[in-house]
């Protein structure tokens, strides 16, 4: 597969960690030296399917191409407003798209999981162009009297246009299941048959295990996928680590012994934004011009599941 376009979408509302301030106890002090965040954009008055129909007109006519070229839509999801249809009904409706389409909840690493199910429709022959969507409003996740983990999330949404080609060189998919890690349980609608007891719980986050986690196994998928393509760490361009916290990346960064420059971050901005976080900063490099033909990117994300995911792609 190769990369033809990309797109993302930002919610209006930026808010700030003084913001925050005003109805919590935390501010600047607390919150850049633990995560890098100083602000972050957050759903108020947009859909979810707004974001993803604009982030995905973006990456296609980055691309180069119509709707009518494209044969598979991915959207990465944790939750929007629908149960069902699928995000990707919504998004197929609103672009014109009459493609195959479904949704994927991988959490943060839905991107790469979703590049993953892609390039498996190209080998198999099944598309010659995949339009992934990751669309994300985890600011909808948390209980905002928690500064443990309101603080942390930003919403938004990251597309990428994917064609034929043979620029992914290595992809590797891990869990490591333990749903209390990260976990939010919705209430469903009651029936005469249920006796159990059911609660609603915002999302609870058990953060130092998450880092652990998200730190020793991206360090050792990166270097599992660049031994198994026969390229050495020094010929990597670009990192592209899921923007969770600035502490993690910088981990990855250090283990890995790679200079800041090659790790490029936005998470000052913009949060941890799920799986939309990839996609967002690759499509923001992608403008700034940073990239040129033949760079290699190696992608990545970790996060609820514990799930994670890394990969290596040439520009
Ligand atoms: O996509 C993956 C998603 N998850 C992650 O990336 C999370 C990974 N984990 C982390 O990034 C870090 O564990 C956190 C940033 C979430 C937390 O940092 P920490 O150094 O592990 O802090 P902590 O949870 O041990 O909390 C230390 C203190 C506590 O106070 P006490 O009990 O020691 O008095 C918290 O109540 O910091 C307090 N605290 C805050 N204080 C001010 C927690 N949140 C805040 C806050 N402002 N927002």
């Amino acid at each position: 597969m190769k990369l033809l376009g990309t797109g993302s979408s930002l919610p209006h509302l930026q808010v700030s960690n003084s913001d925050l301030a005003k109805f919590l106890d935390t501010g600047d002090e607390w919150i850049v030296p633990r995560t890098g965040i100083r602000t972050r954009h957050v759903i108020s008055d947009e859909n979810l399917e707004d974001l993803a129909a604009d982030a995905a007109k973006k990456a296609l006519e980055d691309a180069g191409l119509n709707v009518s070229d494209i044969d598979l839509l991915i959207c990465s999801n944790v939750v929007n407003e629908y149960v069902t249809p699928s995000l990707s009904c919504v998004l197929a409706y609103k672009l014109g798209l009459a493609c195959p389409c479904f949704d994927i909840n991988c959490a943060c690493p839905g991107f790469i999981y979703a590049m993953d199910m892609a390039d498996s429709y190209f080998r198999s022959g099944k598309a010659g162009n995949v339009l992934i969507v990751c669309a994300e409003e985890p600011t909808r996740m948390v209980d905002w009297k928690d500064r443990s983990t309101c603080v942390l999330f930003g919403d938004g949404a990251g597309a990428a246009v994917f064609g034929k080609g043979d620029n992914l060189k290595g992809i590797r998919l891990s869990s490591e299941p333990a749903p209390d890690k990260i976990c939010e349980y919705r209430k469903l609608l009651p029936t005469p048959y249920i006796s159990k007891e059911e609660n609603e719980v915002p999302m609870l986050m058990k953060g130092k295990d998450v880092f652990r986690f998200a730190v020793t196994t991206s360090v050792r998928d990166i270097h599992g996928i660049l031994d198994e393509a026969g390229i050495s760490i020094e010929d990597v361009d670009y990192f592209m680590i899921h923007q969770a916290n600035l502490r993690i990346i910088d981990g990855i960064r250090e283990r890995l012994g790679v200079t800041e420059e090659k790790f490029p971050v936005n998470i000052a901005d913009h949060g941890n934004s799920s799986s939309a976080s990839c996609p967002i900063l690759l499509d923001e490099c992608r403008r700034k011009g940073m990239f040129k033909e033949g760079d290699i990117l190696v992608f990545s994300a970790f996060g609820a599941g514990l799930l994670s995911a890394s990969a290596v792609l040439m520009c």
